[in-house]
């Protein structure tokens, strides 16, 4: 009797398939557990006859073994099949956890606004180097040899030259670098701007920063007038701040550019009314800029008979703290998420 049911099991259990992990535990359940069929005729043993016991004894651990080898088999199979397969381990129908999406810096976010203002009325974009030579940062663009924005604590310097000053190697400290690499490879009609990063040696505050952004503007043929100066440095301010916007110009003094002039915008957040932000004048300065002087032009080879041009340069981080009202310059390149997770969608 015993032994036709042993090889009844052995036959199930031979022939079942289990692909799951509840196939699995209701196998365990019947055939190893402790209130399994395989326990329930071990504890028949007791019944059977002496001389029969030790044999029918065999013949349940065959059945019992081969149920512990079957079970094996099955978990190694569910469980490398969940590992190739994690739909077997995922839940689909949880919910998902939002994607978390990162967003432009705030002074990307400004930068590209120019480029595309000036790209519109037909600038192309160019790129300089950031360590560069005197002779692009400064002599070239007609800063004489003792000019103070030469000294040490404006200037990072790469190293000094046992010569020549304009041999000097150090960190650009304006973008106006890129103007004469530019006029020095291409001739006239140039039109171009040049969105870098610039150095200088200043301590960190919430007002100035060792390293910042400039974008520099370029325009250079026949003809070009202080006007057109005028009317570019307009068109864009209208763009970027609105079209209430106005312009101003005040006379200044840049040693590449005479005559030279300082823009002020009116200001966006006040209107011109009044605020802290213009220091109660309804104005707020954006750029310098003037008519390039004929020496920078002759420095690169440029006829300066012939031709003539305007120039200018605007710090990306000025604009920017205008734009969203920013009041410490740090906050650019802390990368705190939670002032960069503001500029999301912007
Ligand atoms: N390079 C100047 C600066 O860093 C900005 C500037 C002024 C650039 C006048 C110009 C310009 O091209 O014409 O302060």
């Amino acid at each position: 009797m015993v032994t036709e049911r042993v090889k009844e099991l052995i036959s199930e259990i031979e022939q079942i398939t289990v692909t799951s992990k509840d196939q699995l535990e209701a196998f365990r359940l019947r055939y190893i557990s402790k209130k399994g069929v395989v326990t329930e005729l071990f504890e028949g043993l007791k019944n059977i006859p002496q001389e029969d016991r030790r044999a029918v004894g065999q013949e349940l651990n065959t059945l019992k073994n081969l149920a512990q080898d079957r079970f094996q088999e099955f978990n190694a199979a569910i469980e490398s099949a969940s590992d190739a397969n994690p739909e077997m381990v995922f839940d689909l129908t949880l919910p998902v956890v939002p994607n978390q999406q990162g967003s432009l810096h705030p002074l990307t976010i400004v930068r590209r606004r120019i480029i595309e203002i000036f790209e519109r009325m037909g600038f192309n974009v160019s790129y300089g180097p950031e360590i560069e030579k005197d002779w692009y940062n400064f002599s070239a663009l007609n800063f004489a040899d003792n000019h103070p924005a030469r000294e040490m604590q404006d200037t990072f310097f790469i190293s000094k030259s046992q010569g020549e000053v304009k041999d000097d190697v150090l960190l650009r400290t304006h973008t106006s670098n890129v103007q004469v690499r530019l006029m020095e490879r291409q001739k006239p009609p140039i039109r171009s701007i040049m969105p870098g990063r610039v150095f200088r040696n200043e301590a960190i505050s919430a007002r100035a920063h060792c390293v910042f952004h400039q974008v520099e503007g370029l325009y250079v043929d026949r003809n070009v007038s202080f006007k057109d100066l005028k009317d570019t440095l307009y068109h864009f301010a209208k763009e970027m701040f609105g079209k209430e916007s106005k312009i101003r110009l005040r006379p200044s003094y840049f040693p590449f550019t005479e005559p030279s002039a300082e823009i002020d915008v009116t200001c966006f957040i006040c209107k011109g009314k009044g605020c802290n932000i213009c220091k109660y004048s309804g104005w707020v300065e954006i750029a310098g800029s003037g008519m390039v002087d004929p020496n920078v032009l002759t420095n690169c080879g440029i006829d300066s008979e012939e031709y003539t041009g305007f120039a200018f340069g605007m710090g990306i981080e000025r604009i920017t703290m205008l734009r969203y009202g920013i009041n410490d310059l740090r906050l650019f390149t802390e990368n705190d998420v939670r002032f960069l997770r503001q500029f999301e969608g912007a």
